[in-house]
């Protein structure tokens, strides 16, 4: 057992031993192989109807998801990033299908659930879990830690070979609490061994694929590697696949193998989580990646920060063309026009921008060939002058 500086008492798994965060960070990405995808979402949207009047006839749109397409292989982790309200909660709900998507298709394991009845859907319902934000409200107060966890049991009517009591205290130690922890109430635990208690509900019946959105920002950051040291744990000893929500991009480097970066219910990139994190090709990475701390002051003069003028515009009435023209200090006339689709600049790395960053390639007119003839060859080839401009 460990005791943490964040009021915590932990058992530490066998992987995690003798691993500080900080060499957890610097560890190389897991190699995920062009393995089969467990998730695949093409074009989803959601438009939250917007009524008024006392017949609540329909007057605007949120448009908080609107067209948005990645993939997820088996045993990859997804970090999905972007400032508040840019849809990424919205994306994971209707993956889950705890909302309706308003248009596009999501496939798990080669079948479209997008519209699947609920009945038919409840066999997913096992292999999809999600974890929330904040271990304190997620937890019915109560409830013993036995019921929370031992409750996937009941409502999928599922025998457990040992019976429920042993495996949910298996479930228990495999998050690093005890099994003496059955009887007790989640108001007994710290931050930390809640959002324990709350994965370990996930893992009740063994998922193939865990949305975690926003799963340590309300935890002290002492608790914060913990619980992201344990999800890279449990990932390797159950081959779980997880799409990880994250406003905080330090979080989402260390634990995604690629990462998917939202503005506006759009991504606007998605790459290798290196290649992202090193030469991010979106401005709007760029200005989000500036304002990350570094540890190390040798470094830290280097960067210069970019601070993006003006708030997120409204995504009841979101700006034409590119999105992210109202605070892009590299805006030209063709940004106001010509909406620049994602398409992949250098292999697996996308980005939706007419004047893309840390490319050789000339991607202005490849996206500008593509966003007027969507579907015709995406840019990625040989071009000839340099789109890449650093950012200033
Ligand atoms: N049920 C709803 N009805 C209307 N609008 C909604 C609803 N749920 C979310 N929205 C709006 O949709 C947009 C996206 O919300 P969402 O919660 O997905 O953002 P987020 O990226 O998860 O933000 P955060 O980082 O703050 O959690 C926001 O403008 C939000 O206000
Ligand atoms: S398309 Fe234009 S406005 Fe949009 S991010 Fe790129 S440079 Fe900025
Ligand atoms: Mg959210």
């Amino acid at each position: 057992m460990t005791s943490t500086g964040g009021n915590e008492t932990v058992s530490t798994s066998k992987t995690q031993a003798g691993k500080t965060p900080a060499e957890k960070a610097a560890a190389e990405p897991r190699p995920v192989t062009d393995g089969e995808y467990l998730l695949e979402v093409d074009d989803l949207g959601k438009h939250f109807p917007v009524t008024a009047g006392v017949l609540r006839r329909q007057v605007a749109a949120v448009k908080a998801v609107d067209g948005v397409s990645f993939s997820v292989r088996k045993g990859e982790t997804l970090g999905l990033v972007g400032e508040s309200g840019c849809g990424k909660s919205t994306t994971g709900r209707m993956i889950m299908r705890l909302l309706d998507p308003s248009f596009g298709k999501i496939t798990f394991e080669g079948q479209d659930i997008t519209k699947m009845p609920q009945r038919r859907l409840r066999p997913f319902r096992r292999d999809l879990q999600m974890i929330f934000q904040d271990p304190y409200s997620s937890l019915n107060p109560r409830k013993t830690v036995g019921a929370i966890v031992g409750a996937p049991f009941r409502l999928q009517n599922i025998e457990a070979e040992q019976g429920v009591k042993k495996a949910v205290q298996e479930i228990l130690e495999l998050v690093g609490l005890s099994p003496e922890h059955y009887n007790r109430y989640p108001h007994e635990f710290s931050g930390g061994q809640r959002q324990r208690i709350g994965i370990a509900r996930t893992l009740a019946l063994k998922p193939k694929l865990i949305i975690a959105d926003e799963p340590v920002s309300a935890l002290d950051v002492s608790v914060q590697a913990q619980v992201v040291n344990l999800l890279e744990d449990l990932q390797d000893q159950l081959d779980l696949t997880y799409v990880v929500i994250a406003h905080d991009l330090s979080v989402v480097r260390h634990i995604s193998d690629r990462v998917a970066v939202m503005y506006l219910g759009k991504i606007v990139e998605l790459a290798d989580r290196t290649d992202l994190y090193e030469r991010p090709m979106h401005p709007y990475t760029n200005a989000l990646l500036s304002a990350v701390p570094i540890p190390d002051p040798a470094q830290r003069g280097e960067r210069r920060r970019i601070r993006l003028q003006g708030d997120v515009p409204s995504p009841l009435d979101p700006p034409p063309a590119c999105r992210f023209h109202t605070r892009c200090w590299k805006a030209q006339d063709i940004c106001r026009q010509v909406e620049p689709p994602l398409v992949e600049l250098s292999p697996g790395h996308q980005a939706a921008c007419h004047f893309p960053e840390n490319t050789t390639v000339s991607a202005t007119d490849a996206v500008a060939k593509a966003a007027v003839a969507p579907g015709a060859a995406p840019a990625g080839d040989a071009g000839a002058a340099s789109a890449a401009d650093s950012a200033e």
